[in-house]
């Protein structure tokens, strides 16, 4: 079992540094945070450290910069945001782990907090090279007496900052990594049931393996989002100018030829000419799909279906939106969904990503659900068995 930052804050971190690996990877629209789910999410543990005269200084990513500093992926806005929230002055350092983060590192008082710039303005941060990203981890770590990793949206990468770091000092899990783990530990190991999950995005090639690991687990699997399309295709329906992935076309036959009786797909889709909020729209049934046209949402029947099999679920989990919920023509299919997986009755985790986005974008009631998870491909990689190196790491 990890070290928890319980365990370490009775250790007593009062003057210690401690180097915290957040994920404030947010959403932006230039330099406005459209989404401060995960700044939020970052709090606990942060705050549990200033108040235990810890020296914080927090390390994070932010976008996929090309391993050098870019403006436009500055973790600025980010500092700007977490000062608010924790209505205290939080500097950004110039550099990753150079000089200025030396200096800073060196002059923080008890209870301070520095973020350190985008570590991936470092292409050691992201290396396939054991020695490349050694080298990052060792200037990270002589920065710091210890490290805590909460950052659990970025456990699923063998990063310097999430990996390496770790082998390099005492570490503990932060509060929101011991959460995320527990939560979705319960999805893995005996779920009550009926255990319904539902699955949506664009592209069932990024699912696939989540879809092979969980068929065998679960009662149901709903299918929407623009991934349905393939699946409605290996069905032998047309599906128009609707997203389609051709090559995955015989996997989903042979998915639903294994698994048929438990792989729910839509009856209806909400199409349109085009992709565009201003696109006059049409719902059809699945088999009536005009080939000049692309599916963008689910439809109300599918909503009424997926509502039937969520309303007797006992244990949910949702990940990917069920339309292009971006666009106001193209939300009633995802708000549908969350509603009904906020009714559960039961325990229901939203996967991460654009489905948690989509809680807060639609107004939804973040308190409805049992746990929203901050990590997207970290939740689907972990109910997929896999090992998560910035976990794995942690229990040494
Ligand atoms: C995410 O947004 O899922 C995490 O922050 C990880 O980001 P990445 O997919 O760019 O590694």
């Amino acid at each position: 079992m990890a070290r928890s930052l319980d365990d370490l804050l009775a250790e007593g971190v009062t003057g210690r540094r401690v180097l915290l690996r957040a994920d404030l990877n947010v959403p932006l629209d230039g330099q406005t945070i459209t989404d401060d789910g995960r700044i939020r999410a970052s709090l606990p543990t942060l705050q549990a450290l200033r108040e235990a005269g810890a020296r914080v200084l927090v390390a994070a990513h932010l976008g996929r910069p090309k391993g050098a500093p870019d403006p436009r992926y500055s973790l600025a806005p980010v500092a700007a945001r977490l000062g608010e929230l924790l209505d205290a002055e939080v500097p950004l350092a110039a550099d990753v782990a150079g000089d200025d983060a030396r200096a800073r590192a060196a002059a923080l008082g008890d209870g301070d907090v520095l973020l350190l710039e985008n570590v991936r303005f470092e292409a050691a941060e992201t290396s396939k090279d054991d020695a490349e990203r050694g080298e990052l981890a060792d200037r990270l770590a002589a920065l710091a007496d210890v490290y805590v990793d909460d950052a659990f949206g970025a456990v699923h990468r063998r990063h310097a900052s999430v990996y390496d770091v770790a082998r390099r000092l005492p570490h503990a899990a932060g509060r929101l990594v011991a959460a995320e783990r527990d939560v979705l530990t319960r999805l893995t190991t005996d779920p009550a049931r009926p255990y319904v999950v539902v699955l949506g995005g664009s592209k069932v090639s990024d699912k696939l393996g989540v879809i092979e690991a969980l068929l065998p687990r679960v009662d149901r699997l709903l299918v929407g989002g623009g991934m349905c399309f393939t699946f409605l295709a290996a069905q032998g329906h047309g599906v128009g100018t609707s997203l389609l992935e051709a090559d995955q076309v015989d996997t989903c036959r042979r998915l639903l030829a294994e698994a048929g009786d438990r792989i729910v797909l839509p009856v209806d889709v909400v199409v349109a000419p085009e992709f565009s909020a201003d696109a006059p729209t049409t719902t059809v049934g699945v088999d009536a799909i005009p080939g000049d046209q692309m599916g963008l949402d689910v439809g109300p029947r599918t909503v009424e279906l997926f509502g039937r099999e969520l309303g007797g679920a006992r244990t949910v989990f949702w990940n990917g939106p069920m339309g292009v919920f971006e666009l106001a023509p193209f939300q009633a299919g995802t708000r549908g969904v969350a509603e009904a997986v906020a009714a559960v009755d039961g325990l229901s985790v939203v996967g991460g990503g654009d489905s948690a986005a989509a809680v807060r974008q639609l107004g939804l009631d973040e308190a409805a659900y049992g746990h929203i998870s901050t990590g997207g491909g970290a939740s689907l990689e972990f109910l997929e068995g896999r090992e998560l190196p910035g976990l794995a790491v942690l229990e040494d």
